[in-house]
């Protein structure tokens, strides 16, 4: 270009960007993250200009072998980016006239950076939701390994942290599964909103030549073209949708690591994670910290403020295309990598994880997890509910107070406090018969568990 500025945009300036300018507007450092989509783009769009008459055969061919090039050189590193071509768009234009000349120059008729960088967002994100929900689903596999395998295995429920009643530990990861599959969903039905094609709306009020977006849509595997120029040059709701459900999955995803920390912890002393998964004090030789699940934890906060950041870069915005837009990509490739990340090292841990049964066990015992079903069991016998809850209260109060569990209290003790107790409450108070007895849809015994396991790898084998 032999303006002033040396820009594919320098026609009406007459002196060059500010250096610092220059690298401040620049977004290529972080863009070029995305050079297959928008090689991937531009290729459609050249097929689109050569179906309306705008290329002809020899154009399109010397476009299309021209980007391929472009792309063998960046995916061998050799590709020259430049800060002072600002972005990926206009490098990638800036070195395909450099290579190919005149045809390369046609390339962008009836094309605006505007709506060339929203349709390389969404095809990348749709991407990235894909890979997403295959993590997902891996993970959800090895939570569907372990219920299966440990349906059966007793362990204390929680409410308030405190001992509630007792329940499988393949129930507890079958909860872990359910909310990863409502993760799934929600990327599932954001990836519909993204999934359409803004291609056409240029920069922000369409153009005037006749342009296929049919055509150009359904060549990128977009459900349809949008449906108004200024909305879509303008329109970052499915990144913001992204962001959100990254941050609602992590979320869940610092929940097990919390409850992992818990776990491992001496005082619960449930689970092992393997020393891989682990690491040391530089000053306390004893110490194995659960590291992957605290940063876990720790990274759900970053996730969160990429988020806001998104919802607060589009707050008060006018119509259509701003600058402000270019710092849309930051927060939603931090949220990814995030994600991607935490999710790979749930699926990668836990297999591996150690179950102290024992431990497990002895803690369901703990705690009189057992009185409720002392108190359905007099509701059985006719005893009204207010009234059996009274009833076992006051056993539990003379178990605390000689330190036994309810299971140790003798027959006659109980049946000074009920008439209606008799010999058949032995099983009724055992931790089997409690987790068993609670054999409904949703419930915790073991049957229930194994069902819920196999009913969900049906679903998720056949559904995606
Ligand atoms: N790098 C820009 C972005 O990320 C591309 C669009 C620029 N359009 C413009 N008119 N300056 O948003």
């Amino acid at each position: 270009m032999a303006d002033e500025t040396d820009k594919p945009w320098g026609g009406r300036f007459r002196e060059p960007t500010d250096a610092f300018v220059e690298t401040f507007t620049a977004s290529v450092n972080f863009d070029r993250r995305f050079y297959d989509a928008d090689i991937e783009g531009s290729q459609a769009h050249a097929r689109m200009l050569r179906r309306i008459g705008v290329l002809n055969d020899t154009e399109l061919h010397a476009i299309l072998e021209g980007l391929e090039q472009i792309r063998a050189e960046i995916d061998a590193g050799t590709f020259p980016w430049s800060v002072a071509l600002e972005d990926v768009h206009m490098n990638i234009e800036a070195r395909l006239i450099e290579r190919i000349g005149e045809a390369g120059k046609k390339l962008h008729t009836g094309r605006s950076r505007n709506d060339q960088v929203a349709t390389d967002l969404r095809l990348y994100l749709r991407r990235e939701i894909d890979a997403v929900c295959g993590e997902l689903r891996r993970l959800q596999r090895v939570l569907l390994d372990l219920a299966e395998r440990e349906a059966g295995t007793i362990m204390p429920g929680f409410t308030h942290l405190q001992v509630a009643q007792p329940v499988t530990f393949g129930h507890h990861m079958m909860a872990w599964f359910e909310m990863l599959e409502r993760d799934h969903e929600r990327l599932q039905d954001c990836r519909r909103r993204v999934n359409v094609c803004p291609l056409g709306s240029a920069a922000l009020a369409g153009t005037v030549y006749p342009l296929d977006r049919e055509y150009t849509a359904r060549l990128l595997g977009f459900e349809r073209p949008t449906r108004n120029s200024l909305d879509a040059v303008s329109d970052r709701d499915f990144a913001i949708e992204f962001a959100a459900a990254a941050a609602l999955t992590m979320m869940h995803l610092s929940r097990f690591a919390e409850e992992l920390v818990l776990w491992t912890s001496a005082q619960f002393d449930f689970v092992r994670l393997p020393d891989r998964f682990c690491t040391g004090s530089s000053i306390m030789p004893q110490k194995k910290n659960p590291d992957v699940p605290e940063l876990v934890r720790g990274k759900s906060g970053r996730v969160y403020g990429n988020l806001m950041a998104l919802l607060t870069l589009m707050k008060s915005q006018p119509l259509a295309y701003n600058k402000d837009n270019q710092e849309d990509k930051e927060p939603l490739f931090d949220s990814i990598d995030t994600l991607r990340a935490a999710l790979r090292a749930f699926a990668d841990m836990l297999p591996a994880m150690e179950l102290n049964r024992e431990r497990l066990y002895a803690a369901a015992a703990e705690g009189f997890s057992t009185a409720t079903d002392l108190a359905d069991y007099l509701v059985r016998k006719g005893v009204p509910f207010r009234d059996a809850h009274e009833i076992v209260g006051r056993a539990v109060a003379l178990a605390e107070r000689t330190g036994r569990r309810l299971d140790e209290l003798r027959l006659d003790e109980l049946r000074a406090l009920s008439e209606c107790i008799e010999e058949d409450v032995r099983q009724v108070l055992t931790l089997e018969g409690s987790v068993a007895a609670r054999d409904l849809l949703g419930g915790t015994a073991p049957r229930q568990v194994r069902r819920q396991v196999a009913e969900a790898r049906r679903r998720i084998e056949q559904g995606s």
